[in-house]
């Protein structure tokens, strides 16, 4: 399948969506808003959203999914964007630079990058479960909001970004490095897959198969996150190169070198892949985006 068209295809349903969703500025809070609007439209893969369009595309036809899934695709990115400024912060990572721009609190100080990463959570929030009438049922929503809600809390997103503070500069076990990539970043990956099988009305195989798929391409993405930053470079990413090594952070290539960490990836790319064997052309996209994803340069 032409995976770069695809992505362009689905990524520009979902920026349209965004500029669609995410509020204008209006006085007095028009700062406010701002720093959010720079963050989201800074630039960004939107893999998550895409994900999650695409999980309930392999369940569902795509006409009959419509654009009913929309709002939650834009809530994932908003809580995406959120973990970026906060995790950019110099409380946290302290870097200058993402997605090819100034971060967040370089441009409008770190109070506002705070309120601006608080906003964008909410805001995820209210999206979910505002009844827009475009299709998903209250239920539908509700489930959606508790996936969503823990993948992104102190048992996921948020506890793994506690782990991988609390773990910088130490001598970490493989599983507590397993743990910090599962949750920092797989858990919303996760989250991104099962929101589509919800909304898709997946039947419980099917949302077993494809949380394993979640899962396991949630790990390789932060494995291959890894890897980039150990070796490419600050242009290519749009962010600072090299920053885990100075920062003494849990990492697969600071645990396994680059070669291994390599394969570590890769078998997970092909245990995502593995999850979706049951499955024909519906679930090419999900494949071609597990191997993207084990490709991509930045
Ligand atoms: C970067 O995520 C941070 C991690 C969770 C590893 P992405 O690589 O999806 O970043 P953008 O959204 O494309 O900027
Ligand atoms: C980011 O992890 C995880 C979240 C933002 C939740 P990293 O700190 O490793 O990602 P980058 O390299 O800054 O994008
Ligand atoms: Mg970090
Ligand atoms: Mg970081």
């Amino acid at each position: 399948m032409e995976i770069q068209k695809y992505l362009s295809e689905q990524k520009e349903r979902v920026e349209t969506a965004l500029k669609h969703y995410i509020p204008a500025p209006v006085v007095p809070f028009t700062r406010h808003i701002e720093s959010m609007r720079y963050s989201v439209f800074a630039g960004g893969k939107r893999i998550r959203p895409i994900l999650c369009l695409a999980a309930a595309e392999t369940i569902r036809a795509k006409g009959e999914i419509g654009d009913s899934l929309l709002p939650v695709a834009c809530a994932l990115e908003c809580i995406h964007t959120y973990s970026l400024i906060h995790d950019d912060l110099p409380a946290m990572d302290n870097d200058e630079l993402r997605r090819g721009k100034p971060t967040n609190h370089v441009l409008y100080g770190e109070a506002e990058a705070i309120l601006a990463g608080d906003g964008l959570l909410t805001l995820a929030f209210e999206l979910i479960t505002t009844d827009d009438g475009q299709g998903l049922s209250a239920v539908q929503r509700l489930d959606i909001a508790q996936i969503i809600a823990r993948a992104a809390g102190s048992f996921g997103m948020v506890g793994g970004q506690f782990l991988d503070i609390a773990n910088e500069n130490s001598q970490y076990p493989f599983e507590m490095l397993q743990m910090i990539h599962r949750r920092k970043t797989g858990a919303l990956i996760t989250a991104s897959v099962q929101a589509g099988a919800i909304a898709a009305g997946a039947c419980a195989d099917d949302s077993r198969a494809l949380s394993v798929y979640g899962d396991e391409i949630g790990l390789a993405f932060q494995i291959v996150d890894d890897l980039l930053n150990a070796t490419s470079t600050t242009e290519k990413l749009g962010k600072a190169a090299g920053s885990d090594e100075t920062m003494g952070k849990a990492t697969y290539p600071g645990y396994f070198g680059i070669d291994e960490t390599r394969k570590k990836a890769q078998e997970a790319t092909a245990r995502a892949k593995e999850a979706l064997c049951t499955y024909g052309e519906n679930a090419e996209p999900l494949r071609s985006l597990a191997e993207y994803l084990f490709k991509r340069t930045y």
